[in-house]
């Protein structure tokens, strides 16, 4: 039974990850500091059973508040970090740059620095497919070249992993550092295509496409993310970047049509122009994960849209 920290364990992935710990008998410390990039009140929702599990403490503080974090370390013997928490987003990244650097940087550097300072067995970052930027190559491999972000939280997650990189070598920290594709699935994000779109066509309301519909994404449902976490807490490496993919990339207007049909509904689109820091595709090369991780993806879109409509239905109104 280990002690784990979730930062971001309030949020969409973080709940998640707090769930299946708890499911498998571990301590888990959720810090959060349930900013409004979205509604809280979806963040408190989200944690809603965890909080009735006795392994299971919430510590409600910014990560970029080194006192108020070194406390909680200091109060917990802890063995494993989980870092999730980001101001996370890609559109937000360019009105507030210097917000995601502190977060996103700032914050995962004092969280290496006390993992050094309480002698953490292993730190897993919660990294992002949007590193690879404008790569035109496809699947990407973790063996690409990654200098041509495309926006600022990009930047920000390549220079996490880069510190991650820094401290594994200087400080012989283990560390995974995780590249996850575009995640969906319940507890979704309310700022992503599929929770948006599920909701404005279910109310009848416009959707704005940007760009044709034919840009690529590879979403990857939330449980094939979490199976992708546990089994890197469970394998020993010093330093790996690893892709968490589904590996079957497909259109947006693809992503659209799985949602009417699961509605019932038709779209009301509006195509507006391509936005800045959008990407024309993302494809993960999983075959690193398939050997370090034994990971294979097992929620298909078509089924993952299906499971996802059904749960939206049971909770639009949380
Ligand atoms: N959802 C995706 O498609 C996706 C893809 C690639 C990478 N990621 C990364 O995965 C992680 C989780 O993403 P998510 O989609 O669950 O987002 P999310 O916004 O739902 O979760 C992030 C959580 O972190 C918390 N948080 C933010 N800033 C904080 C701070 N300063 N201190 C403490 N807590 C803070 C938020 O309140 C939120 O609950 C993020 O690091 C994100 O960049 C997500």
């Amino acid at each position: 039974m280990s002690k784990i920290i979730v930062t971001g364990g309030a949020g969409f992935i973080g709940s998640h990850v707090c769930e299946a710990l708890l499911s498998k008998g571990d301590n888990v410390i959720c810090i959060d500091d349930f900013n409004d990039y979205y509604s809280p009140k979806i963040k408190r929702d989200n944690i809603d059973d965890c909080l009735r599990n006795p392994n299971f403490r919430l510590y409600e503080a910014d990560i970029y508040d080194n006192g108020i974090i070194s406390e909680i370390f200091r109060k917990n013997k802890i063995d494993v970090i989980i870092h999730l928490a980001a101001r996370a987003g890609v559109r937000g990244s360019f009105l507030n740059p210097g917000l995601y650097q502190k977060v996103n940087v700032q914050g995962t550097l004092n969280l290496l620095n006390l993992a050094v300072e309480f002698k953490i067995s292993k730190f897993i970052f919660g990294s992002s497919s949007s590193v690879y930027g404008a790569n035109d190559k496809v699947p990407f491999s973790e063996n690409d070249p990654v200098n041509n972000q495309i926006s600022p939280y990009a930047i920000t997650k390549k220079e996490a992993e880069d510190l991650c990189k820094r401290y594994s070598k200087d400080h012989n920290l283990k560390v995974a550092c995780l590249r996850f594709f575009t995640v969906y699935g319940p507890r979704g994000r309310p700022d992503m295509a599929p929770y948006k779109f599920t909701k404005l066509i279910g109310e009848g309301k416009e959707i704005e496409v940007y760009g044709d519909g034919k840009s690529k994404r590879d979403y990857t449902h939330v449980q094939d993310i979490v199976d992708g976490i546990l089994s890197a807490l469970e394998k020993e490496f010093d330093f790996e970047i690893i892709n968490i993919g589904d590996s079957r990339t497909i259109e947006l207007n693809y992503l659209i049509r799985l949602i009417e049909e699961n509605l019932g509904k038709k779209a009301n689109i509006v195509i507006k122009p391509k936005q800045k820091g959008d990407v024309e595709i993302t494809y993960a090369d999983i075959s690193k994960a398939k050997m370090l991780l034994s990971y294979s993806p097992k929620v298909s879109i078509e089924e993952g849209i299906k499971l996802f409509v059904e749960w939206f239905k049971k909770n639009e109104n949380r």
